[in-house]
């Protein structure tokens, strides 16, 4: 496994940053009902509603719901038609991620800067306007059906995009902490992922931070492979997963088998105090994998000293790892839909800034008994 320090990756960037971005700006989902998936990521994860486009203001085809809560925007996004793309991509790949907006000062410039190093067009650079200014679109495509929109809103002082109205509701559930996404990972085919990690850094300038094998990441059955890409300031990180021989069929397998296809894994997001926010998102329903309790025996043998008590922890289910700069909590969700695809991950990072690497085999083998459930294994 290599680590680049901190120093490296700065000193390697300044020259080469290309596309520097500011961060997620938003996530969009293509889900069967969008009322509903709103309703149901307000209800569990504490989103609150921001703004709405869809016949009522004049878009014909489709109905988008904007929710958010700190600063983690969703877009859930459904097909009013048959006859529609957005139709096609929900038949096919069941509710999951289209789109990773990435926040750039200059869309235009992105999208010159990425198609002309190899980046396969999703949309040339689009003005949207209204009384409230003016924001700037373009896209390219990534892994499966996913696409990396580049938003420029620095002109914009509207509540999210010309197109949009302000969706009031009297619901608006008390948020659960969440902030903003620390990574977006996606899986990909057989022999795909060094295809993708030269796209990423080729087309988009960004730099291989961590490596994981099928000798870090494997349990008795299955096995996979991951790279962490971080764009140049660090602020997004995509890591990718390739499936790897095992006994069985690996998450990754199960996953591009359901999604028909590459696409997004998960999305993690952080949050600041893991213990309430896993507290309050387990009483609003939401399911999480667990990991026997003997996990629990020897961890702090593993992590050493931690600033919380292990007991909640214990009892909630979260996970500790620890790297050379501090250690991380983590917890992944189960499915958020019927299909074994996307999940989320909730972390919170105290100093570390890996991914929980000394907690793959377990979690590993929870996955793997939930697959089983499933006679997916
Ligand atoms: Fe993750």
């Amino acid at each position: 496994m290599e680590i680049l320090t901190e120093e490296k990756i700065s000193t390697s960037n300044t020259t080469t940053d290309f596309l520097p971005l500011e961060g997620t700006d938003y996530v969009e989902f293509y889900v069967g009902n969008a009322k509903q998936a709103a309703h149901f990521y307000k209800t569990a994860f504490g989103f609150k509603s921001i703004a709405y486009a869809g016949p009522e203001t004049g878009v014909k085809e489709k109905c988008s719901y904007v929710i958010r809560q700190n600063k983690l925007t969703f877009v859930l996004t459904t097909a009013l038609k048959t006859d529609n793309v957005i139709a096609d991509h929900v038949y096919k790949h069941g509710d999951g991620v289209k789109f990773l907006v990435l926040r750039v000062n200059d869309a235009t410039n992105a999208w010159h800067e990425t198609t002309k190093r190899g980046g396969k067009s999703f949309m040339e650079p689009k003005i949207f306007t209204d009384a409230q200014g003016e924001v700037i679109m373009s896209g390219i495509h990534t892994y499966g059906e996913t696409v990396h929109l580049f938003i420029e809103r620095k002109n914009y002082k509207g509540i999210f995009m010309p197109g949009f109205v302000e969706w009031k509701s009297n619901y608006n559930p008390t948020e659960t902490g969440l902030q903003y996404v620390d990574h977006c990972v996606g899986n990909v085919g057989w022999n795909q992922m060094n295809k993708w990690v030269a796209f990423y850094e080729d087309v988009m300038g960004f730099k291989n931070i961590l490596s994981f094998d099928d000798k870090d990441i494997s349990t008795e059955y299955s096995a996979l492979m991951s790279k962490v890409m971080s764009s140049g300031n660090g602020y997004v990180k995509f890591p990718i997963n390739e499936p790897a021989e095992g006994k069985k069929k690996s998450q990754v397998e199960e996953y591009l088998d359901f999604y028909n296809g590459e696409g997004v894994q998960h999305v993690a997001i952080a949050t600041k105090n893991i213990i309430e926010t896993v507290t309050e998102l387990q009483s609003r329903g939401v399911e999480f994998l667990k990991v026997p309790t003997s996990y629990y025996d020897t961890i702090l043998d593993r992590v050493g000293h931690i600033d919380e008590d292990l007991k909640p922890l214990k009892e909630l289910g979260i996970l500790i790892d620890k790297d050379d700069e501090g250690y991380l909590l983590q917890i992944f969700t189960k499915p958020l839909q019927d299909r074994p695809t996307l999940f989320f991950e909730i972390i919170q990072r105290k100093g570390a800034k890996s991914f929980g690497k000394g907690n793959f085999k377990a979690l590993f083998e929870a996955l793997e008994r939930e697959q089983a459930l499933r006679g997916n294994l």
